[in-house]
C-alpha cells in the first residue's frame, strides 16, 4: 500500500510532458508484450490461395450442385480392350532376374491371360457401384468422389473421415477398410467420404499448369465446405498424405485430426545428428530400438532402396506426356507400370521373387480393377504430371517449406514402406502427435494391403482426440 502511495505521488509530481511520455511508454511497452504473446500463440497457417483449372476463360457463374454418378461400360469398351490385349509384343525376361529389370514378362502373361479370360469388368464395375458416386464441380473441375454413411444406429457418434488416395492407386484402395470404418466402434462410427484426385480416375484433369498438392488441397476443402462439414479428420498415405497435411495446415480450425500412413521429415541438424550418434547411442538422439532396427544400414534401407525404386519419379517429374503416351494406348504396358510398384512397395524383397509376390497381399481382381480404373478413364497421363507440378520450383510448396501442423495427428507407422521416419524426426513439423505406432506388418498401401490395421490405428487415434 505504502508504495503504491509513493507512486501515485511521484506520478501526480510530474509536469504535463513528463506524464505523457510515461503512459506512452508504458502503451508501447504493453503493444509490445501483448504482440510477442499472440505471435507465440498464433498457429502459422499456409494461405488458401484460388484457382481455376477448367479449359479456356473462366465463366462468369458456376454449378455449384452435386449430381449423382455411376461408373459405366459398355460392350465397344471391353472390345477395344481386348483387341488392344492381343496385340501386345512382348520380350522375354533375362534368366533368373525375377522382378529386379521390372516386371516379369513371362508373370505378365499369366497376369493377361486372366485379364483377358476369366476377370469380369462389368461385374467389377458392379462392385464400384454398390457405394454411392458423386460429382461437383470445383474451380473448373469436375470432381469426383464417393460418400457412404454408416447405418443409423441409436446412441452413435458419427464422424466425419476424408480418406485421400496416391499414385499408383485410386479411390478403388478404400474398397476394403469402408465396411469396417462405418461399423460402430464401441460408439462412434464414421461417415466417409472419398475423393479423386483431380486427373485421377473420375475426376477431371486440370486443363492448366500448376496443379500441384496445394491445389487438391483447397478444391477438397471446398468439397468438404460444399457438403456441411465444419469440422473433420483426414486420412492419406502417398500423395494423400500431402494433399492432407496441406488442409490442415491451410485450415487447421476445419480438422480435428490427421491420420497419416506416409509421413516424412524435413532435414535438418536433429535428423543429421541422430543419423551419426544413432547406431551407437539411440536414446540421445530420441530414437527407440525399433527405429533403430526400420532405419540402418541407413545407406542400404533408405538412399540406395529410394534411388533403386524411383527412376518413375524423375521420369514422371520431368517428361510425363512423353513416357505416358505409350500407357495410355498399351493396356498391358499400362498395367506393367502401375502393378510392379504394388509389388516392390508392398515389400523391396519382392524384386527376387518369380513372380514379384503380387498376388501375396491382393487378388488379380482388385489389382487389375484398379488398373482398369486408369486404363477406361485413360488418366494416366494426367496422374503423372501431379508429380511435375509438385516437383516444381513452386516457392510456395517446397518440400522443405517450414510451416508446422498443430492439428492433432496420428502416424502409422508400417514396416515395409519406402522410407522409415521415427516420431521425433516427424515432431519436428507436425507439432502434436497424439498417437505413434510402429505397424506389425504392412507397406506402402497401407489401407488396400491391411485395412483391418489401419482402420484400427484410425479408430484408436479418432477416440483418443475425441476423448471418448
Ligand atoms: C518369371 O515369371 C515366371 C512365371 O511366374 C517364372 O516361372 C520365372 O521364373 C520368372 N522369370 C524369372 C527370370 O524370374
Ligand atoms: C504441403 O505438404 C507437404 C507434405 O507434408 C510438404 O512437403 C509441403 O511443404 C507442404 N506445403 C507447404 C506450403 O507447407
Amino acid at each position: 500500500m505504502r508504495a503504491l502511495h509513493v507512486l501515485k505521488e511521484t506520478f501526480f509530481g510530474l509536469d504535463a510532458v513528463q506524464k505523457q511520455v510515461l503512459i506512452g511508454s508504458a502503451v508501447a511497452a504493453g503493444g509490445v508484450l501483448a504482440y510477442l504473446v499472440h505471435k507465440r500463440r498464433q498457429i502459422q497457417t499456409i494461405p488458401l490461395g484460388e484457382g481455376w483449372w477448367g479449359a479456356g476463360e473462366k465463366p462468369l457463374s458456376e454449378d455449384y450442385k452435386i449430381y449423382p454418378f455411376k461408373v459405366q461400360t459398355s460392350d465397344e469398351e471391353i472390345r477395344d480392350l481386348y483387341e488392344r490385349i492381343d496385340k501386345t509384343r512382348y520380350t522375354d525376361p533375362l534368366e533368373d532376374c525375377g522382378f529386379q529389370y521390372g516386371f516379369n514378362s513371362t508373370y505378365l502373361k499369366k497376369v493377361v491371360s486372366y485379364w483377358r479370360n476369366e476377370f469380369d469388368w462389368k461385374k467389377q464395375v458392379a462392385v464400384l457401384n454398390k457405394y454411392p458416386h458423386f460429382k461437383t464441380r470445383i474451380e473448373g473441375l469436375d470432381i469426383h468422389f464417393i460418400h457412404v454413411r454408416p447405418p443409423h444406429r441409436e446412441n452413435q457418434k458419427v464422424v466425419p473421415l476424408m480418406l485421400v488416395h496416391g499414385w499408383p492407386g485410386s479411390f478403388y484402395e478404400f474398397y476394403r477398410i469402408l465396411p469396417l470404418l462405418t461399423q460402430n466402434h464401441g460408439g462412434i462410427a464414421f461417415e466417409v467420404i472419398c475423393p479423386s484426385i483431380p486427373g485421377y480416375g473420375f475426376s477431371e484433369a486440370s486443363h492448366k499448369q500448376g496443379f500441384d498438392s496445394l491445389a487438391a488441397a483447397r478444391i477438397f476443402l471446398t468439397l468438404m465446405e460444399r457438403l456441411g462439414f465444419s469440422q473433420f479428420y483426414l486420412q492419406g498415405g502417398d500423395w494423400g498424405s500431402l494433399i492432407t497435411t496441406n488442409m490442415s495446415q491451410m485450415k487447421p480450425q476445419c480438422v480435428k485430426g490427421l491420420h497419416l500412413n506416409m509421413f516424412m521429415s524435413t532435414r535438418g541438424f536433429k535428423v543429421l545428428m541422430s543419423l551419426i550418434i544413432g547406431p551407437y547411442l539411440p536414446f540421445l538422439v530420441g530414437l527407440s530400438r525399433e527405429d533403430v532396427r526400420r532405419l540402418f544400414p541407413y545407406m542400404e534401407k533408405n538412399i540406395w532402396n529410394m534411388l533403386k525404386e524411383s527412376g518413375y519419379m524423375h521420369i514422371q517429374a520431368t517428361k510425363p506426356d512423353t513416357a505416358g503416351c505409350g500407357l495410355n494406348s498399351c493396356p498391358v504396358g499400362l498395367a506393367a507400370y502401375l502393378l510392379e510398384k504394388f509389388s516392390t512397395w508392398t515389400d523391396m524383397k519382392n524384386r527376387d521373387l518369380p513372380d514379384g509376390g503380387l498376388e501375396r497381399k491382393f487378388s488379380l481382381d482388385d489389382l487389375l480393377t484398379n488398373v482398369m480404373i486408369y486404363w477406361t478413364t485413360g488418366s494416366i497421363v494426367s496422374s503423372m504430371r501431379f508429380y511435375k507440378e509438385n516437383f516444381r520450383s513452386n516457392p510456395d510448396n517446397r518440400v522443405d517449406a517450414k510451416t508446422p501442423i498443430y492439428v492433432p495427428t496420428g502416424l502409422a507407422a508400417f514396416p515395409a514402406e519406402l522410407m522409415h521416419c521415427p516420431k521425433s524426426w516427424a515432431q519436428i513439423r507436425y507439432r502434436n502427435i497424439c498417437s505413434y505406432n510402429f505397424m506389425p506388418r504392412g507397406g506402402h498401401f497401407a489401407a488396400f494391403e491391411e485395412p483391418e490395421l489401419v482402420a484400427n490405428d484410425v479408430v484408436q487415434f479418432v477416440k483418443k482426440v475425441e476423448k471418448f
